[in-house]
């Protein structure tokens, strides 16, 4: 049999408004939508996100990836969740996988491809983008991101500030993901880098509960959403 289509499916960063045509074109061609729970939190963003666009009654189902940095618990998720994925592909049906933002940055959807195209080379696999969370982010705070030749880099605060210096000396702008584990310390940094001005958090970007901050030092001790990023001037606001 001919198998389906794997889409992965990129449904915007929280504002179900910020969601492309041809991702609610997908949603509504699929027979199954598959998204990503942890196995901490059965709570799906990306499925509050999407819900209001499908409506042509796909089945809906939930994929448990553990909270881990244990790259042997990891493999062994994906390649489950990749055979789960493949059992509907194979019977011919047409499957999407939702993430938030983007499919490709930061996203569990990059795993799952791999590991399918791995596991089984003959399933075509489509990405439909999404807009990302910074994208988002610098629009509703109103933060240029790069102009004229300058560098612009986004990475992951995940285990805090030192990919920061890292990049720092060469860009202008640097966004940085999943910073709520480790503010206070990805403060420090900046305090070392002498960066005191420029630096905005934008956490829950799109939703009703969105927080702008321009002086994210307000927050240091402070518990932050899961969906929080920065937005780093090197040369302070214009
Ligand atoms: C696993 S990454 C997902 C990135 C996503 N694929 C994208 O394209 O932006 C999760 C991180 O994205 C950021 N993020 C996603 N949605 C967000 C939102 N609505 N507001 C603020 N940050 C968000 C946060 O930094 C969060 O920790």
């Amino acid at each position: 049999m001919k198998p389906g289509t794997l889409y992965g499916v990129g449904v915007g960063p929280g504002d179900p408004e910020l969601i492309t045509l041809k991702a609610m074109k997908v949603l509504n061609q699929v027979e199954v939508i598959f998204a990503a729970a942890s196995s901490k939190n059965e709570y799906s963003l990306a499925l509050e996100n999407a819900k209001s666009h499908m409506l042509n009654g796909a089945e809906v189902m939930r994929l448990s990836f553990p909270m881990t940095r244990d790259s042997g618990i990891m493999a062994k998720a994906w390649e489950e969740n990749a055979q789960r994925i493949l059992k509907y592909v194979q019977e011919g049906k047409d499957v999407a996988f939702i993430t938030i933002g983007d499919p490709l940055t930061y996203s569990t959807f990059g795993y799952v491809m791999q590991t399918v195209q791995e596991m089984a080379p003959e399933v075509p696999v489509r990405v439909i983008p999404g807009i990302t969370s910074y994208q988002a982010a610098s629009a509703v705070a109103k933060e240029v991101v790069a102009e004229r030749e300058q560098t612009f880099c986004v990475i992951s605060g995940s285990k805090g500030g030192e990919r920061l210096k890292e990049v720092i000396s060469k860009s202008d702008c640097v966004v940085m993901l999943k910073v709520y584990h480790h503010l206070d310390q990805i403060l420090d940094t900046l305090q070392e880098l002498g960066i005191k001005e420029g630096v905005t958090l934008v956490s829950r970007c799109g939703m009703k509960d969105q927080v702008i901050c321009k002086n994210p030092e307000e927050l240091r001790g402070k518990k932050v959403p899961y969906l929080s990023l920065l937005i780093v001037k090197k040369g302070g606001r214009k």
